[in-house]
C-alpha cells in the first residue's frame, strides 16, 4: 500500500472521484451481468473483484487522502465493491443453478432405452450338443476326462493296438505335426483318452470326453477336417457287452426320449474286441419310413435307424498296455460323432453351417451360455 502523500488532493485523485466510481462500478455490474458462464464469470470475477481490479487500486489509494476525505472516498469505494460482491454471488448462483440444470439433461440416462440390442455372443451350438451329450452320462455318474489335441502317436495308436502297418496311420488320414517321425499328431479320435484316462485314474473308471478330432478330410457337405467326439470308457469288475448295451440305450433315452430301439452292428476297431456299430431307430419316423409304401423320412432317409458311432468291449491288450490286471477287469467304451448328431437332431444339411460361423444359422439354437 503506499504510504499516506500529505500533498495529495483527493480532487486530483481520478479515481477515486465519484462519476469514476460508479463508472467502475457499471462496467463491473455489465461485466458481470454479461458473463454467459461459469468460465467467463471467472474472468470477470478476477477482472472486477481481484487484487488488480479498478476498485481495488482506487481502494488503496484512500489510505492515501487527507483524513477529511477519507471516510468519504471510502464509503464511496466499499459501496460500490458491495454492490459488485453482491452481484457476482447472485450471478455465480445463477450460473451454478443453469449448469446444474444442463447436466441433468446432457447427461440424463434413459433407463427406458432397450439394453440388449449389441448380440451378445453364446456358445456354439456343437459345444452345448456335445454338453447334453455328456450330461446324460454325468447323471449316471460318469466324470469327465480329457486330453490333449496334439497326441502322441502311442496314445492315439500304439496302445490302442494299432499294429504298426494299420492303414489309418496313413498320411490319408491322419494329420502329422512338423515331420512324420515327429510321434505326434493331430489326435484322429477321442479314444487316446482312454489311454490317459486309464493310466491317471484309479479302477474302477467311469468316464466320457468330448472334443475335437482331426483328419485330412476336405471340408464338405458331410465331412470336415476338424469334427468332433465323444469317448465314452467303463473299466470295472464283470463289465460285459450287456453293460454297454444298457449305456447306449440309456444315452439314446437321455438324448431322444424313450422308446426308441438300438441295434448293434458286427464291425472292427483295434481296440475292442467284440466290436460293433451301434444305431439308433430313427426318433422321427421311429422305423416307420421303412416299411414299403410309407412317407418318406429325411431324418434317417428313410433307413429307419441312424448310425451312433462305434463301440465295443475294451481289447484286453489295450488294457494291458495300460498296466491294467485283465483277469480282474473289463470294459467297455464307444465313440460318438457329436457333429452327426447335432445334424440329425436338427436337420441340418450342411457341415459347412457348423464352421463357418455365420450367426442366422447359430440363432435359432438359442442364445445358451
Ligand atoms: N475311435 C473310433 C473312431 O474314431 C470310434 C470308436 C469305436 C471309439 C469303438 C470307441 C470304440 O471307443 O469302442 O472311428
Amino acid at each position: 500500500m503506499s504510504a499516506p502523500n500529505k500533498s495529495y488532493d483527493p480532487v486530483e485523485v481520478a479515481s477515486l472521484r465519484p462519476d469514476e466510481v460508479t463508472r467502475m462500478r457499471d462496467e463491473a455490474l455489465a461485466a458481470i451481468a454479461a458473463a454467459a458462464d461459469l468460465e467467463a464469470f471467472k474472468q470477470v470475477r478476477l477482472a472486477h473483484a481481484g487484487d488488480r481490479s479498478p476498485l481495488a487500486l482506487a481502494n488503496r489509494e484512500i489510505g492515501a487522502l487527507p483524513p477529511h476525505a477519507k471516510a468519504d472516498a471510502g464509503r464511496r469505494v466499499g459501496a460500490a465493491r458491495k454492490q459488485i460482491a453482491d452481484a457476482l454471488k447472485t450471478r455465480q448462483a445463477e450460473l451454478e443453478d443453469e449448469r446444474d440444470r444442463r447436466v441433468l439433461v446432457d447427461e440424463a440416462v434413459d433407463v427406458t432405452l432397450p439394453w440388449d440390442r449389441a448380440p451378445r455372443g453364446a456358445r456354439h451350438p456343437l459345444t452345448t450338443t456335445a454338453e447334453r451329450m455328456a450330461d446324460v452320462f454325468i447323471s449316471m455318474g460318469f466324470e469327465l476326462a480329457e486330453g490333449p489335441e496334439v497326441e502322441a502317436e502311442w496314445f492315439n495308436f500304439d496302445a490302442l493296438n494299432f499294429p504298426p502297418g494299420h492303414p489309418a496311420r496313413d498320411m490319408q488320414d491322419t494329420l502329422f505335426v512338423e515331420s512324420e517321425d515327429s510321434g505326434l499328431v493331430l489326435r484322429t479320435h477321442t479314444s487316446p483318452v482312454q489311454i490317459r484316462a486309464l493310466l491317471s485314474r484309479e479302477l474302477p473308471v467311469y468316464v466320457v470326453c468330448t472334443g475335437k478330432t482331426f483328419r485330412t478330410d476336405e471340408l464338405d457337405a458331410t465331412h470336415s477336417p476338424v469334427f468332433h467326439q465323444m469317448e465314452g470308457l467303463v473299466v470295472d469288475e464283470g463289465i460285459g457287452m450287456a453293460d454297454l448295451r444298457g449305456a447306449i440305450d440309456a444315452f439314446v433315452t437321455g438324448m431322444f426320449g424313450a422308446g426308441l430301439r438300438t441295434r448293434f452292428r458286427p464291425s472292427y476297431f483295434p481296440f475292442t474286441e467284440p466290436s460293433a456299430e451301434v444305431d439308433m431307430q430313427c426318433f422321427v419316423c421311429r422305423g416307420g419310413s421303412a416299411e414299403p409304401g410309407a412317407p418318406p423320412c429325411r431324418t434317417c432317409k428313410s433307413e429307419g435307424w441312424i448310425e451312433l458311432g462305434g463301440c465295443g468291449v475294451v481289447n484286453p491288450r489295450v488294457l494291458t498296455a495300460c498296466g491294467v490286471d485283465t483277469d480282474r477287469y473289463s470294459g467297455w467304451a464307444f465313440g460318438l460323432g457329436v457333429d452327426r448328431t447335432l445334424m440329425f437332431r436338427h436337420g441340418v444339411e450342411d457341415m459347412h453351417d457348423m464352421v463357418e460361423g455365420d450367426v442366422r444359422f447359430t440363432l435359432p439354437f438359442g442364445m445358451e451360455i
